[in-house]
């Protein structure tokens, strides 16, 4: 096991109905004002909306609304809104929605405390040093960001898709996790929801840490629920011990726990996809689903033994000869992939052969990526090529 720290100071409101004690814990916190942040209205059709506003106002907590946040949030976006707080003296934010929301919400919190151009935090220029209270009522559960501090966001002439964290600054205060919110959710977002939390248990368990017995069985029972009940789900979308599941492994996913006692993950599949979804503006997921399994059938002669394991954990595979067994657990992923319903290959998202080198050049801006093999430009390009169809 590696030595490790662990922090988060998120509190968690878990459940139906949950959404009615977010106002009282907002009051408690001293803030009086907030900016309601949204994305493109799902949160009008499914009464989340209702919810959120009879709280507020139960608590006299005033609030003033910027919604419109686009899924692959952009920085403009995170702009305009540390300007209305400054102009209104808001001194709170409650993010409704999925993670695109919650990360705008983020950038926009410490953005609002500091002086200079807010993307300083994802070039590394500069790093939050405070933030205005972030509150949390989530709509889909993919990204685990209702439970970390980590954000990301597009600056869309650039094409750079990109994260900060804000450490401790950036945690949500309060984020409320109610299930019965996802219902609404068309399938394919509850299916990328459960591959990208599926991806970030991936990033840390095939990060290169020699052992890790406990958080490795973990991380496989987490995997081992998000597949299920993802299954469910597709049949059930009301299922709501489905839908809980799932939201919990999702917040699992991310919250620190799958990252305890190991390297800090491998990431290199995240800024790949990355590369893809500020280019094409697919959703996160889809490109998880494609990318994964390339990245692992590129590193295949170091990642074996991990590949051999997950596959008997999650497939039965025997995990007799590690190398084949890893290719077996590939084609398995894909597979299964494929039956959720997910695209697994570049060429199914229309992204063009001929763009492949220009999302590699975009992809190792920050190059080399990765922990297990550091990756350079050639290597990201051969990973989508793998990847293309
Ligand atoms: O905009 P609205 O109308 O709300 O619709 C959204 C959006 O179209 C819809 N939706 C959300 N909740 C719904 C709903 N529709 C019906 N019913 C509901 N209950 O779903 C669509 C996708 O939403 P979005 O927030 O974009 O999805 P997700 O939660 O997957 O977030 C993706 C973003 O998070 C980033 C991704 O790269 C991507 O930009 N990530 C953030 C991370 C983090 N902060 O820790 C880590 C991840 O690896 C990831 O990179
Ligand atoms: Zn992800």
């Amino acid at each position: 096991m590696v030595p490790f720290e662990y922090y988060n100071p998120t509190k968690i409101l878990f459940g139906e109905g949950k959404i009615a004690k977010l106002g009282k814990e907002i009051a408690k916190s001293g803030v009086k004002k907030v900016l309601l942040h949204y994305g493109k209205g799902s949160i009008f059709k499914n009464g989340v909306y209702d919810q959120v506003v009879e709280t507020l106002k139960k608590h006299n907590i005033a609030y003033v609304e910027l919604g419109g946040v686009k899924p692959n949030p952009v920085i403009s976006k995170v702009q305009e809104a540390i300007k209305l707080i400054s102009e209104e003296n808001i001194d709170g934010i409650i993010a409704v929605g999925g993670g695109s929301v919650i990360d705008s919400a983020k950038a926009i919190a410490a953005g609002s405390k500091y002086d200079g151009n807010v993307w300083d935090f994802f070039e590394g220029k500069a790093a939050p040093e405070s933030a205005i209270p972030l509150f949390v009522v989530l709509t889909l559960s993919a990204t685990g960001s209702e439970g970390n501090p980590f954000g990301v966001v597009t600056k869309e002439e650039e094409n750079k898709k990109w994260a900060f964290s804000g450490g401790v600054h950036t945690f949500p205060r309060v984020s409320v996790i109610d299930p019965t919110v996802q219902f609404s959710l068309p399938a394919n977002q509850t299916v990328n929801g459960a591959i990208d939390a599926m991806s970030h248990i991936f990033e840390l368990y095939l990060d290169g840490t020699p052992e890790n017995d406990a958080i490795e069985a973990y991380a496989e029972g987490l995997l081992k629920s998000l597949m299920k009940h993802v299954k469910v789900l597709l049949e059930q979308p009301y299922n709501l011990e489905s839908r809980s599941q799932l939201a919990l492994c999702a917040m699992l996913a991310l919250n620190g726990t799958t990252r305890i006692g190991r390297l800090g993950g491998d990431w290199a599949t995240h800024t790949i996809e990355h590369s893809v979804s500020a280019f094409y503006d697919i959703p996160h997921g889809e490109g998880l689903s494609i990318l994964f399994p390339a990245w692992m059938m590129y590193n295949l002669d170091i990642a074996s033994p991990k590949l051999a394991k997950l596959g008997g954990a999650l497939f039965g595979i025997d995990e007799g000869s590690d190398k084949k067994s890893a290719i077996q657990f590939i084609h398995k992923l894909r597979e299964f992939y494929s039956e959720i319903g997910a695209p697994v290959t570049l060429s199914e998202r229309a992204v063009s052969r001929d763009m492949l080198p220009t999302l590699a050049e975009n992809a190792a801006i920050i190059a080399p990526i990765g922990r297990l093999k550091k990756l350079y430009k050639e290597d990201i390009l051969n990973i989508y090529k793998l990847a293309y169809e």
